[in-house]
Parts: C-alpha cells; structure tokens; sequence
C-alpha cells in the first residue's frame, strides 16, 4: 500500500491495537472515546476509505445510504452484526467483516459466570454483604441451585456454543443443543440434537443462548416458549438481548415461571433496559462485557486489522460477513 488508506475509528481501541493500525492506514482516532452519533459519524465518514465501529454505532440502510462512496468496508471490531443492515451493504458495495473466534473464550467465561451467578444468588449475596445487611449463618440461608451434573441446552451451537459446552462438561453438565442443523460428530462430542427449540427448553436444566439476532431470532424466546422450560431452570444470555422478549422473561422470573436468570445483553442497553430486571433478586445482571478481556481486545482489533489489510490489498478478507 503506497497512500495509506485513512480509517476512521469510532471507538478509543487498545493502544497496541491503534498503533498495529498505523503500521498501514492513517487511522482518524476518537482518544475521548466519545459516542457518535449518525450525523458526526457521517461527517467524519467523509474523509474515511474503511471505517472501523463497534456494536454502539448503528448502520442501518438508510446510514448506509448516504455513505460516501470512498467508504469502501466497515470492518467491525465485534463478532456480532446485527447493528449493520447487510443486505444495504451488499448493495451499496461496501464490503463488512466482523471478528469471530477470538472472543469465544472469553465470552464463554461470561457464559459460565452468569450460571453460576444466577445459580447461586451471587448478586442478592453480594449486596448483602456491601450493604451490611448480613448478620446470620444458618442452613436455610442463601440456598440455591447447583449446576454440577446437571443438563445444559445450548441455543445455537456454533463457536461460542461450542467452548461453553467443552467449559460445562468440567461441571459434568450434559451437553443438549439445537441448531438449524446438528453438528458433524466430531463437533458435537455427545451433545445431544433437538430439532426444535421447544425440545430443547422441556429438557434442560440450564439454558445458555448463542444464536445471533437476526430476523429469524429477534424474541425467540417468548412466553410461551419460557413456559415450556420448567420452574426450577435457568436462562443465560450472552449473545444479543433481541432473541429474548423482555416482558415475557420478566414476568417468567416474578411468577416462578423459571428459577433465575444471568443476563449480559439487554434490548435498550445500555441505559433504556426493561427496569423489571433491576427489581428482580433472582436476575443477575452484567453489563455486556462478554468479550471484555484485555486479551480478547487486542485479539479483536488484530482481526479487524488484518481484515482490512486484506481489502486494500485486493485480497478477500477472512471475516467477510456481506
Ligand atoms: C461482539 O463482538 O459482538 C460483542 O458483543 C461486542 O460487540
């Protein structure tokens, strides 16, 4: 690359990662780490050839639209990307990757967390302790649920899915899973198939989702969905806050209707979320830090570095998404 090409960067990134990025693009930095909204973002678009954004800034068709046609990728730093319009990508000829792999470990960690958080009453503990409200110690006091031996039914077993599952079986959880499609066996390492997400629900102790959102997922798991899954279980959730239907989980968790949950991802996050969740005690609530590793972040701008370096070298990138 002779004229570097200029990326705008809309996030503060690692500074590792930053300076990776100046090795071969002038990179347009945000220091302040500052949230743009759609018209600063578009100002700033103008002088960008790529523009490299988090899951916080939003590209709908019509932002897309009115791209300047220098853009020629948005190369995401996330896995996810439900905040880009694909199909107005394609068509506008701007190329968008995304950065999978590299935070399957971390958010499976947050995955586990969230088990165990939401099994163990880790939240309501925790504010016991912070807020001097402990005073006794007897054998009914804090009694929760054990996740050991028990079944875990994995929502969308792909590379999250998949580490999360090898991560349960040190719990000796049995492994149950639906996909679109079951998995070769190789993959799927005696986890058990169900074709249809209401067979997964009837038969899991713990749910654990890693489907995308997408048209195809937006509030999958509605009431009656939630009212197949039997009162003594768990939901996690660390993939989007779309596949869950808030009122309905909400109302799953006062009534009994399902133990506990353990919750990362939110509709309306970070500051507009459904306010039934902060009432709830048997909620835990973690605020989307899935992949927040310092590993994992370096890790996630190196990827979409790489693929950016691709594009502007002519060369089809490895996290192509549209
Ligand atoms: C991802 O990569 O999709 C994470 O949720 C952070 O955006």
């Amino acid at each position: 690359m002779s004229n570097k090409p200029v990326v705008l960067v809309t996030r503060k990134l690692p500074d590792a990662v930053e300076k990776k990025l100046a090795e071969n693009f002038t990179p347009i930095l945000n220091p302040q780490d500052k949230l743009y909204d759609t018209e600063e973002l578009l100002r700033l678009a103008a002088d960008a050839d790529a523009i490299l954004p988090c899951h916080t800034e939003k590209f709908p068709a019509e932002t897309i639209a009115r791209l300047p046609s220098r853009v020629k990728a948005i190369a995401n730093f996330s896995v996810g990307v439900d905040h880009v319009d694909l199909e107005a990508a394609k068509q506008k000829q701007v190329i968008v990757t995304n950065t999978p792999d590299v935070l399957s470990d971390a958010t499976a960690e947050i995955a586990l967390l969230l088990m165990l958080g939401a099994a163990r009453r880790a939240s309501e503990g925790e504010r016991l302790v912070r807020s001097q409200q402990w005073k006794d110690w007897s054998p009914a006091f804090m009694v929760g649920r054990q996740i050991t031996g028990k079944r875990l039914g994995i929502l969308g077993m792909g590379r999250v899915g998949q580490v999360v599952a090898r991560r349960a079986r040190g719990f000796d959880m049995t492994i149950h899973y639906h996909n679109r499609k079951p998995l070769d066996s190789e993959q799927a390492t005696a986890a058990v198939y169900h074709d249809t997400v209401e067979s997964l629900l009837a038969g899991v102790d713990v749910l654990s989702i890693h489907c995308p959102a997408s048209d195809a997922t937006r509030g999958l798991i509605n009431a009656q969905r939630l009212a197949v899954m039997h009162p003594d279980s768990i939901l996690v959730n660390t993939s989007r806050g779309a596949v869950v239907d808030d009122d309905a989980l909400v109302q799953a968790l006062r009534s009994g209707g399902i133990a506990a949950a353990g919750l990362d991802v939110f509709n309306g996050e970070p500051d507009a979320i459904h306010p039934g969740y902060r009432e709830l005690d048997n909620a835990f609530l973690l605020p989307h830090i899935g992949s927040a590793t310092t590993e994992t972040r370096d890790a996630m701008g190196y990827r979409a570095i790489a693929n950016l370096v691709a594009i502007f070298n002519g060369q089809e990138p490895g996290d192509r998404v549209a």
